[in-house]
């Protein structure tokens, strides 16, 4: 049973204040966690609030529906009562903040009262063995960046690796990689929100150079070594176009660019290629590339089964984001994860641009066998969440 709940504010990466959590339980289990928060933000994400407020807030509407009254260890009665505190669609009278850091501190008091591991406490003991791939941002723009590329992600993707191991430390020679060949070319190497290269250069070089990047470390690791886009093409439309520093496209412009590009460099995954409410135009660029390309809704479905359902219906993706903090709970998350895999839809668990030192979505990737997890190459705040990865994978 939970005993008590604390609530604090904290810093992100970005230097902004969010909601940290501290869960205790009657067993003497404790977890604590914390709120990640968003730049390109998806317009139907449930509402993050000044973390102040959703403190206030939350200790006054959510904390007596749980203290010493739910289960640590159930989950669905934790975020069921969030739900119930809260009382609207959208997390808008606590803050999707405020709850998704108790909804992830429970979670783990829950695991720790237990005695296990929280990617075994979320999973079962019939799953959690199943490792996720890394997807790592090595050149980035965007929302993420001022004056980069128009395209928010380059996202390394090593495919062919053995291991968890393999797989980030391929992530991170990519991007070791990449600073050489801007280095050569004279080309400053900024740095983005997630620690990719933010270099002033347009989308058409990036390309480039991730491809040559990509394929140098392929070559010398001995497996493959893809790599894709996060688009965030929500932010670049504007009145029925995509609006770049080079031109304008057409909604059919841009799943034609979208098509070729996937064509051209052998994308293994396009992140929200589209506007966040185009479902039939993405169920157009789906069936042209799906096939040999996952097309992610990350803004499209921001983690909600009804929008989800939705782009399922109309075979707009064969892939979803999971970002816990976009819907504002575990259950709500995994209730995700697990309607996708009904309908093979693959999941890749997902920091977000601001975050802190907290790994709990290391956990809920291996725990809900998401194949995927996007959560940085460098940077802290990102290995956290890698490091965290070999570890579980070190206990397997
Ligand atoms: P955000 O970006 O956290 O700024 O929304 C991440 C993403 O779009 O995947
Ligand atoms: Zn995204």
């Amino acid at each position: 049973r939970i005993t008590d709940i604390e609530l604090r504010r904290v810093l992100d990466s970005r230097g902004n204040t969010t909601v940290e959590a501290d869960v205790a339980t009657t067993s003497g289990g404790f977890g604590r966690a914390a709120a990640p928060s968003g730049a390109s933000t998806g317009e139907h994400e449930a509402i993050e609030l000044d973390a102040a407020d959703a403190i206030e807030r939350a200790e006054e509407a959510a904390l007596p529906l749980l203290e010493s009254e739910v289960d640590a260890e159930d989950q669905r009665a934790v975020d069921a009562a969030l739900h119930e505190a809260d009382g609207t669609e959208n997390f808008s009278e606590i803050g999707a903040n405020a709850a998704v850091a108790i909804s992830m501190a429970a979670a783990k008091a829950g695991a720790d009262s237990n005695g296990v591991p929280l990617y075994r406490h979320l999973g079962g003991t019939f799953r959690g063995q199943d490792m996720p791939t890394p997807l790592g941002n090595v050149i980035g723009g965007g929302e993420h960046a001022a004056e980069a590329t128009n395209i928010q992600e380059f996202l390394s993707a090593p495919v062919g690796a053995p291991s968890v191991e393999d797989a980030v430390l391929a992530n991170a020679a990519v991007h070791d990689r990449i600073k050489e060949l801007l280095q050569a070319e004279g080309v400053p190497t900024n740095k983005g929100d997630e620690g990719a290269w933010a270099p002033p250069i347009g989308d058409a070089k990036a390309f480039d150079i991730v491809d040559e990047a990509t394929t140098a470390v392929s070559e010398e690791l001995g497996f493959e070594i893809g790599f894709g886009l996060d688009m965030a093409a929500a932010e670049l439309y504007e009145d029925g176009d995509y609006v770049y520093d080079d031109g304008v496209k057409s909604t059919a412009e841009q799943i034609e660019y979208v098509a070729e590009m996937v064509r051209e460099y052998n994308l293994v995954y396009v992140e929200d290629p589209l506007d966040e409410n185009a479902f039939e135009a993405w169920a157009d660029l789906t069936d042209e590339v799906g096939s040999e390309t996952m097309i992610c809704g990350d803004d499209l479905y921001v983690t909600n089964v009804s929008r989800l359902q939705e782009g399922i219906d109309l075979g707009s993706s064969n892939s979803i984001l999971i970002k816990p903090n976009q819907i504002g709970t575990l259950t709500d998350a995994v209730d995700a994860i697990e309607l996708g895999a009904e309908h093979g839809i693959e999941s890749v668990v997902s920091h977000r641009s601001g975050e802190t030192e907290d790994t709990t979505i290391a956990h809920v990737a291996v725990g809900a066998a998401a194949p995927f997890i996007k959560t940085g190459t460098v940077g802290g705040e990102r290995t956290a969440k890698l490091n965290e990865l070999l570890r579980i994978e070190g206990q397997a």
